[in-house]
């Protein structure tokens, strides 16, 4: 029989053509420290959350992106441009909302978000235009015609976005857009984001709070110490982790202390949390349930519950430090 080709991988052929960064093997110092170090990385299209402590690397990563940064080896690939060499393409075609002030404290919204239009490449008729719907867009009212050093950190988070969206970008590098807001304000920035991210950009959001990734992301990217952790689609993290169970003991605190030590033998612990008399774990391995019924009886506790886990995100954010020390 002739083979016809299926229509799964048009349909894939197609989801590959949404925008995808790409970089391998990139490396940034800066003097003795190693900010990146060899970070391989493919960001799909959709919003992606970029997660990871503070000097994890995150804002290198994004600049080493954009080119803001030289790296010193790897490869860096936007939609198949080098952003090294096709400087002009790469900046039309993304908007990048900074983690520090980037805006001109004497301007007014009005005029620096159009500015930062026209930068990209258009005209300053319909800089003003766009300027006008984005600035409605993220809710910025008849103070922008205040100059900005007016304005309270969560407004001025507001026009950083704003900025960063006039051109209609088709990528979006947003780092640490909720930094110095209130709770509200917070919010605010995080439900914009998904009503960008429904346009079908892509949007890498670099953060080191995970409920807020937790909010706005399918798909995560764990980096520590300049290197990757971890990335796939949160559903997946959250629900691929095989051998992990969740586990309740009571007893002295000698009792599950001793247990504990004797556990970490044969288990990753994932997590434990204290109470009165009694500790939660979830662990990680293939050990068999009657192997940590014996370890339990030796240490003279019980076991009050023992049973399948799911690891929630927070879960593997600890455990993927805890492997990475
Ligand atoms: N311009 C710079 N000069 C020297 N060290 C830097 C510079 N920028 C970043 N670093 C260092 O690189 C590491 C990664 O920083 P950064 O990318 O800012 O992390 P993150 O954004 O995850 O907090 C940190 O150790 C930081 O101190
Ligand atoms: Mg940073």
């Amino acid at each position: 029989m002739e083979s016809k080709p299926n229509e799964q991988d048009g349909e894939e052929k197609l989801a590959e053509r949404h925008i995808r960064i790409d970089t391998h093997g990139l490396v940034v110092r800066f003097g003795p420290i190693v900010a990146l170090n060899s970070f391989s990385v493919g960001v799909p299209k959709g919003i992606v959350g970029l997660l990871g402590p503070n000097g994890a690397g995150k804002s290198t990563f994004i600049k080493a992106v954009l080119g803001l940064v030289e790296a010193d080896e790897g490869t860096i690939k936007i939609d198949g441009l080098d952003p090294r060499k096709d400087t002009t393409q790469v900046r039309d075609m993304v908007g990048y909302l900074p983690e520090h002030d980037c805006l001109i404290n004497y301007m007014n919204a009005v005029e620096l978000v159009s500015y930062m239009g026209q930068i990209s490449g258009m005209s300053s008729k319909d800089a003003i235009q766009r300027t006008h719907e984005v600035l409605d867009f993220v809710g910025v009212g008849e103070e922008r015609y205040r100059i900005i050093s007016s304005y309270s950190t969560g407004m001025k988070q507001k026009v950083k976005l704003a900025q960063a969206i006039v051109h209609d970008p088709k990528i979006l590098f947003l780092d640490e857009p909720t930094n110095g807001m209130d709770p509200q304000g917070r919010e605010e920035m995080l439900e914009l984001i998904t009503k960008i991210g429904a346009s079908g950009k892509t949007i890498l959001v670099s953060s080191h709070i995970l409920q807020e990734v937790e909010k706005v992301s399918q798909y995560v990217i764990i980096i520590n110490e300049g290197a990757l952790v971890k990335e796939g689609q949160i559903k997946t993290l959250m629900v691929g982790e095989k051998n992990v169970f969740k586990l309740r003991v009571r007893g002295s605190q000698q009792g599950i202390e001793n247990f504990g030590k004797e556990l970490e033998k044969l288990f990753n612990i994932v997590s434990t949390e204290d109470e009165e008399g009694q500790q939660s774990l979830v662990i990680k391995g293939t050990e068999s349930g009657k192997k940590l019924f014996k370890l339990a009886s030796e240490a003279g506790i019980q076991i009050r519950e023992f049973g399948p886990a799911t690891l929630s995100l927070e879960d593997i954010f600890i455990g993927a430090f805890k492997e990475g020390d």
